[in-house]
This record gives C-alpha cells, sequence and structure tokens, in this order.
C-alpha cells in the first residue's frame, strides 16, 4: 500500500523542487491530503500555540464539554451515536471582518497569536494554491482569483478542536465523516495523539500525528474548479480512549458572493463525455446547502447545484 505522502517543503526552493512539485501533484491526484514539514511557520510559534490552546481548553471549555456533550453522549449508551460528535470547538473567523474580538474568553495573548497564526497560514494558503497553479497548467493567480470573488476577499476561518478521551470510541466518533466544503485547508494537529484518518480504495487510513507538520487538504471546491483532477476526499477523526487530541484546523475558502465553476482552460482539455460533470454557483449557495447535508456524500450536493445553475449569473475571473 502506498505511504501517506509527507513532503519536505524546504526543499521547494532548492535544486529537488521538480521532486517537490511532482510530490504534491501526486498527493493532490491521488490522496486529497499531504503533510507539509519546514513549512517555514517557526516551530518555537507552533509551541505558543499549541500551549495557548490547551490551556484555554482546560481553563473555558472543559467543563463545558463535560455538561453539553459526554454527559448526553454517554446517556444509556447502546448503539451508534449518529447525530453529534465528541469534540470540543469554538470558531475564529478571519476575513472577510475578524470575529476575534466578540470571542469570550480570549486572553490577550491567545487573542494576538491566533491573529498572527492565521496571517501566517493564509500566506502559505496562496503559496499552495499557486502551485496547484501551476501543476495543474493554470496561470500564476487564477485559484486566489477565483476565490476572491467580486467582494476581494476569500473566506479565511479557523476551527479550534480539541477531542478529549472517550470511554466509549467504538459507539461515537470525535468527528464523524465528510468531505470539506470549501478551497484548502490547512490543519495543525496534535503531535502525539492521532486520530484523524482518510477513506482511500475504501480503507480508512491514518494522517501520522508528527510535531510541528501542518496536513493540508482539499475541499470540495477545488473539485469543482479542477473538473474533478482533484478530489476532495472523506476523512473521519476516531475518538481515542487515552489523551486529548488537540486540532487547529483553517479554512480558506471563497468569498461568499464568488461564482464558482469548473476552469475553462481544463474543460477544454477533456474528453468529450468529461466537459460537463461539475456545476456552476453562488459559494454562499453551496454553503446553505452543505449545512444540511455535511455528513452526506458530496456528489448529491454537486447534483443539487446543477439543478439550479441557471440562475447564477457567468462571471468571468
Ligand atoms: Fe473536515
Amino acid at each position: 500500500m502506498a505511504t501517506f505522502p509527507v513532503i519536505d517543503y524546504g526543499k521547494l526552493n532548492g535544486e529537488e523542487r521538480a521532486v517537490i512539485m511532482d510530490q504534491i501533484k501526486d498527493a493532490c491526484e491521488n490522496w486529497g491530503f499531504f503533510e507539509l514539514l519546514n513549512h517555514g511557520i517557526p516551530h518555537e510559534f507552533l509551541d505558543t500555540v499549541e500551549r495557548l490552546t490547551k490551556e484555554h481548553y482546560k481553563k473555558c471549555m472543559e467543563q463545558r464539554f463535560k455538561e453539553l456533550v459526554a454527559s448526553k453522549a454517554l446517556e444509556g449508551l447502546e448503539a451508534e451515536v449518529t447525530d453529534m460528535d465528541w469534540e470540543s470547538t469554538f470558531y475564529l473567523r478571519h476575513l472577510p471582518q475578524s470575529n476575534m474580538a466578540e470571542i469570550p474568553d480570549l486572553t490577550d495573548e491567545y487573542r494576538k497569536v491566533m491573529k498572527e497564526f492565521a496571517l501566517k497560514l493564509e500566506k502559505l494558503a496562496e503559496e499552495l494554491l499557486d502551485l496547484l497553479c501551476e501543476n495543474l497548467g493554470l496561470e500564476k493567480g487564477y485559484l486566489k482569483k477565483a476565490f476572491y470573488g467580486p467582494k476581494g476577499s476569500p473566506t479565511f476561518g479557523t476551527k479550534v478542536s480539541n477531542y478529549p478521551p472517550c470511554p466509549k470510541p467504538d459507539k461515537i466518533k470525535g468527528l464523524r465523516a465528510h468531505t470539506d466544503a470549501g478551497g484548502i485547508i490547512l490543519l495543525f494537529q496534535d503531535a502525539k495523539v492521532s486520530g484523524l484518518q482518510l477513506l482511500k480504495d475504501g480503507e480508512w487510513i491514518d494522517v501520522p500525528p508528527m510535531r510541528h507538520s501542518i496536513v493540508i487538504n482539499l475541499g470540495d471546491q477545488l473539485e469543482v474548479i479542477t473538473n474533478g483532477k482533484y478530489k476532495s476526499v472523506e476523512h473521519r477523526v476516531i475518538a481515542q480512549t487515552d489523551g486529548a487530541r488537540m486540532s487547529i484546523a483553517s479554512f480558506y475558502n471563497p468569498g461568499s458572493e464568488a461564482v464558482i465553476y469548473p476552469a475553462p482552460s481544463l474543460i477544454e482539455k477533456e474528453a468529450e463525455e468529461k466537459k460537463q460533470i461539475y456545476p456552476r454557483f453562488v459559494f454562499e449557495d453551496y454553503m446553505k446547502l452543505y449545512a444540511a447535508l455535511k455528513f452526506q456524500a458530496k456528489e448529491p450536493r454537486f447534483e443539487a447545484m446543477k439543478a439550479v445553475e441557471t440562475t447564477v449569473p457567468v462571471a468571468t475571473v
């Protein structure tokens, strides 16, 4: 079995650039996931993000999790729980407008560090989008422009999650299987406690925890824009009996008014039967549908968007 792609991003600007670009291409085409080492975000900075996130969980989230999730989930647990997840989360929005000032319970230090973290990841996301363009034969900046939409900003946010130890991991998932709706996702995950798995060729494969790495995965929008050349891949989190898992996922998504559709230059190269697989839609409309259907297969979402396609204005990016 092929091993999960771990890529030394530090070599991108050296003599092995072609090899690294090929590894990224292969990962995008065959995995929808890869893990970056030496991505340029200082390790001490990531250690600070981790420390503050864990402190915040202990101080502000743990009790709430016990009262609202754990007690409910474990109540007379006989069959598998299918309507909730064993996770504690909060969401920070960075773009188009930050919501950081409205989130209660964050210390000034944590707020400042998460703001800086978001800026670093935004830069990495945009760099990666250009590498994808290069591998796809799209002009530089194409994907970024597609995501910016008419209002000139992507939607960018961070979901901070903790998965506490779970006494019955066979009865409840940390996070049920789904594909991500958006564009490109950058995950800073726990260095020790595993749990994230992706579905490949019908088998669940662990995304290995590696200290200071950033895991990248592709969302439904990149599948649409690439006309299926790259696919968003199903993933889930298995709750663990030992150890709490930290997971900080940042979602670099299209702006809500961006019109998403397969890149015309990619369609041109396709065989006749592959020319019209994916719909054209306004990203916000896709998200409304996704909110209700997150834990279902993505194909019916694409079909539903095709049904409303005629109402979407033809936009150029
Ligand atoms: Fe996800």
